[in-house]
């Protein structure tokens, strides 16, 4: 998936929201999009999955491949776990019979490592457990792209760490493009890409820094990754003010290449 955004603005605003995002998305990585609050990650993935207009254009992807998954999906809290992706099995269209869909919500309660809680109603469960359950409802429907807006976030460390895990594998078994978006930059290792997105000092969001996380720490000059977000970060938000000076260090390397 190719994004190009050359610019995207609100109608009520002055300011772009996104400026210059030119970025790839290769299937069988998962990618984390991480940065400054208001840096445009929700409007990016709104952009990429066709509930936002903006000035360029996304290409090398099919739009109903996109699984998108919201930081609070709903859930029907009175269904069992299985229930819930049973149905989603079933509006799916995707298994003939009953035989290959009972077969197929076994595989994706098991993948998501939810059997035991698999006949429990959703009110009884964690959050964790939920995000699970609304990751396998997704899963199960096919979809080749996933887009999740934050569904680490209020999970302790282990769960966050177990979910984001549990994906990596799917998408390098399946092929699938995953790009999540989260704050928890802890994780950033498991990752087989980053893309940094930073708010200029005209409120508009650019691209800090698009590769490997092995990188990452070079780039910003830092020796923990959780000081690349201090870097970035205005000074009225506690950071150094440094975004201006690493979308322009990030854009021309990209030109350099
Ligand atoms: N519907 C909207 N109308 C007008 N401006 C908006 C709208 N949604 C977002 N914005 C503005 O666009 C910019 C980017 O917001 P966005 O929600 O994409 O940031 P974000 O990186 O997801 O932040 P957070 O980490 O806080 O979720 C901000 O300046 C925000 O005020
Ligand atoms: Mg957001």
């Amino acid at each position: 998936m190719q994004v190009d955004i050359n610019k995207k603005r609100y109608p009520n605003r002055s300011y772009d929201a996104l400026r210059n995002i030119h970025v790839a998305f290769p299937a069988g990585c998962t990618t984390l999009i991480i940065g400054t609050s208001g840096a445009g990650k929700s409007t990016l993935i709104k952009c990429m999955i066709g509930m936002s207009s903006f000035d360029g254009k996304i290409t090398d992807y099919n739009r109903e491949d996109i699984a998108y998954i919201p930081q609070h999906p709903a859930l029907n809290q009175n269904e069992t776990a299985r229930a819930a992706i049973y149905w989603s099995a079933l509006f799916s269209r995707l298994y003939r019979g009953s035989h290959e869909l009972n077969n197929a919500v076994q595989h994706h309660v098991q993948t998501m490592g939810l059997q035991s809680v698999q006949n429990s109603e959703i009110h009884n469960l964690s959050g964790g457990q939920r995000q699970r359950v609304s990751i396998a409802k997704e899963l199960i429907r096919g979809k080749n792209i996933i887009i999740a807006d934050e569904i680490d976030t209020g999970l302790d460390c282990g769960v966050s760490r177990d979910l984001v895990t549990k994906l990596c594998d799917i998408t390098h078994r399946t092929g699938k493009t995953t790009i999540i978006i989260s704050h928890n930059i802890v994780n950033i290792e498991l990752y087989d890409r980053v893309v940094v997105l930073a708010k200029g000092s005209d409120k508009t969001g650019g691209i800090a820094y698009a590769g490997s996380p092995a990188y990452i720490r070079g780039f910003f000059e830092v020796n923990n990754y959780v000081d690349i977000l201090t870097k970035i970060n205005a000074s009225d938000e506690g950071g150094m003010g440094q975004a201006d000076y690493f979308i322009g260090k990030f854009d021309s390397l990209r030109s350099r290449r």
